[in-house]
Order: structure tokens, then C-alpha cells, then sequence
């Protein structure tokens, strides 16, 4: 099978898909995202929708929609901050689109007591409206082919079974016909054996066209790359750790980097208007993370200040272990919003 269907396989096979049976987040799970690092993430990000709410002329109901919220801490922490607007607050409409039920469950004890709430299998069920849309580490489990480069052209990457029960990768025997005039221009001159990976273009679409006919900003964060090129990223974490995306089909998150080039071609397409990307670092210093860690600091005991700091240099550093450049932060939004808080309207070059 293409590696698409057998990455789809492993996430969302109705009984043994990895993102249908368990919470995978945490010290005790497999993976540790943003805002579980530090309450600052969802803050800023919730400060971040109340700078858009304003933009567009403070609609009197604002849809705040959270595409896989995880264990509801984002949106929990993005509540807080916004209580400090009383009419943004009373006019927030509040979707969260999971298809995880343990998931799904652990939003709903995180977000208790928060009313005009609503959980959706698909954005396309979220009614129409102003909205913000925020995605963390979302689009990098949405499936991905592979093709692999020969002398015969761009075949698709399959997922074979040896007569031992034991998967392996191999190049379908056909190429993909006329695949070339798709290809980006990194990849054009890509040697024998290269693989480029694309995602099919549909879930971005359809943010940026609600966006580009109702109002409002996707703000999209993930690791990623911001130029569209060949490489391999289809990875699988298990326990903190990288492990063989080949091995235990659905024990694992498996997921792959995302191409930035590719979703922000794909929103300017349908007419929606593109900020960034810039490194997560970046993004979140401008959004004034240090302010906040200070403030957080100036309040706490020595342990928790130290936790704080620990948390800042995660979420912003670049070196190892730190989320500052692998992560990168774009906006898309209604062409009229010509400008964003924390984005500017090139891509910040200095990173891959
Ligand atoms: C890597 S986790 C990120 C969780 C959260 N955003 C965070 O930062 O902690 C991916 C999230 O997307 C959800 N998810 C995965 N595939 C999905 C899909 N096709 N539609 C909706 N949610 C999905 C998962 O259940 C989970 O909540």
C-alpha cells in the first residue's frame, strides 16, 4: 500500500489507529508539545486571537476553533488570558475538532464550566462566522505520499510484507505519470534514490477559503521546513524517543515534517493571504514570552521560577532538546488582514 494509506492506517484505523485508543501526551505517554511545556504558550496564543478579534472590527460572536486540541490545555490557558477582555470574552463561540475519544474526554475535564462549547469530528460541521483557527502540531499527522526518484521517473513509496510478517519500503513498480511538472524547484534536480513527500492540499484549502469569505486568522504551528524540498521525515516517536515507523503499525505516533512552502502556495491559491512563517522562538518573543516569564517569576518560589525559565528556553531555544527553530509559526487569513501580530508578511529567512 502507498506509504499515505498505511501512515493513515496507523493513526486511524477504527480499532487499532494510534489517534482513536489513547491520550499519547506527556511525561508518561509518548511526545510533550508546547503547551504542555508552559501555561505561557496557550496565554500568548489566546492574546494573539484577541489581536485578530480586534482587527476585524470586534465581531459580536467570535468563534475560537481549535483543530486537535490534545488534552484541552491550549484552549484552557488561552481562556484565561482572554478573561481579561470581558466583551471578547462573552462574544466567544468555542469549537474543538478531535477525533480522539480519550482525547476528547480529557478536553472535557479540562475545560469544565467553560460554556458555548462544542466538539466536531471535521471543521467543515464548525457554522460559519469570524473565527480564529489554531492548529499545534496538527498538520504533521495528516498523511503524506512519498515518491521516491528512479531512472524511470517519480514512483509512489509503498509499504510491502516480506513472507516473514515483516514490512518494508519499496518503490511501486510504475512511475507516476507527468509527476515532474508538479515538483517545486528544489526538488527538480533531486538525484536517483531522493524522496519528496507532498500532503494532499485539501485541509488547508479549506481553512483559507471559510477564512478568505468569513473573516479572521489559522494560525498554524508544527516542525517543518520553510522551503519545499527532498527528504526523507517520516518518523515515529514512541516514548520520547525516534523508533522505526515500520515496526508495531499503530503503537506510534508516526508523522512527517511539514512543508510551509506547500500550505502557504496552497492558501494563496484559493485567494487567502499568507504571514510568515518565522521560527516558533521568534514568533513567540515578539508575542512578548520573556515579559510573561518574568512576570511568572517575579511571583514564584526558586523551584518554580527555575521550571519557568526551563520552560522559556524550551519553547524558544534553538539548540538541542529546544522547540525555538524546528517549530515554525504561520498565519493565514482574510486578504484584507494586511498585517499580524508576531508575523510579518515575508518568511523569515534565516531558518530552515
Ligand atoms: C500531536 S497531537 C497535538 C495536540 C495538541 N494540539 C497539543 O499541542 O498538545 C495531535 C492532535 O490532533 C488530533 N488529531 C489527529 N488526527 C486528527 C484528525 N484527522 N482530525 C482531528 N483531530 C485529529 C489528535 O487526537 C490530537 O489531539
Amino acid at each position: 500500500m502507498p506509504v499515505w494509506r498505511y501512515m493513515e492506517l496507523c493513526l486511524m484505523h477504527p480499532r487499532y489507529g494510534y489517534y482513536l485508543s489513547r491520550d499519547p501526551l506527556g511525561r508518561e505517554g509518548d511526545f510533550t508539545t508546547a503547551p504542555e511545556v508552559s501555561q505561557m504558550f496557550g496565554e500568548l496564543l489566546g492574546l494573539w486571537s484577541a489581536s485578530i478579534w480586534r482587527a476585524i472590527g470586534s465581531p459580536e460572536t467570535f468563534r475560537l476553533i481549535e483543530l486537535g486540541p490534545g488534552r484541552g490545555t491550549m484552549m484552557s490557558d488561552a481562556l484565561r488570558a482572554l478573561r481579561v477582555l470581558p466583551p471578547l470574552y462573552q462574544s466567544l463561540s468555542i469549537h474543538l475538532v478531535e477525533v480522539n475519544p480519550v482525547l476528547r474526554e480529557k478536553q472535557y475535564a479540562t475545560l469544565t464550566g467553560v460554556r458555548n462549547i462544542t466538539w466536531h469530528d471535521n471543521i467543515d460541521d464548525v457554522p460559519e462566522g469570524p473565527a480564529v483557527i489554531l492548529a499545534n502540531e496538527y498538520f504533521d499527522v495528516l498523511p503524506i505520499h512519498q515518491m521516491v526518484r528512479r531512472e524511470t521517473g517519480w514512483h509512489e513509496r509503498t509499504v510491502g510484507m516480506d513472507a516473514n510478517g515483516n514490512l518494508y519500503f519499496a518503490p511501486a513498480p510504475e512511475p507516476t505519470p507527468h509527476f515532474e511538472v508538479l515538483l517545486p524547484p528544489l526538488v527538480r534536480a533531486a538525484p536517483l534514490g531522493a524522496v519528496f513527500e507532498w500532503r494532499p492540499d485539501n485541509e488547508i484549502m479549506k481553512l483559507a477559503t471559510r477564512l478568505r469569505d468569513q473573516d479572521g486568522a489559522a494560525l498554524i504551528i508544527d516542525y517543518g521546513h520553510l522551503r519545499s524540498d527532498a527528504g526523507d521525515t517520516f518518523q515515529a516517536i514512541a516514548r520520547h524517543s525516534f523508533a522505526d515507523p515500520l515496526k508495531n503499525p499503530g503503537q506510534a505516533d508516526v508523522t512527517a515534517h511539514v512543508d510551509f512552502q506547500a500550505l502557504a502556495r496552497a492558501a494563496e491559491d484559493v485567494g487567502a493571504r499568507v504571514h510568515g512563517p518565522a521560527t516558533q522562538g521568534d514568533f513567540l518573543k515578539r508575542l512578548g514570552v520573556e515579559a510573561r516569564a518574568a512576570g511568572l517569576m517575579a511571583k514564584a518560589s526558586p523551584e518554580v521560577s527555575a521550571d519557568v525559565a526551563g520552560a522559556l528556553k524550551r519553547l524558544t531555544d534553538s539548540g538541542r532538546g529546544g522547540m525555538g527553530s524546528m517549530f515554525k509559526v504561520m498565519a493565514i487569513s482574510d486578504p484584507r488582514l494586511t498585517s499580524i501580530a508576531g508575523l510579518s508578511d515575508q518568511p523569515d529567512e534565516t531558518e530552515q
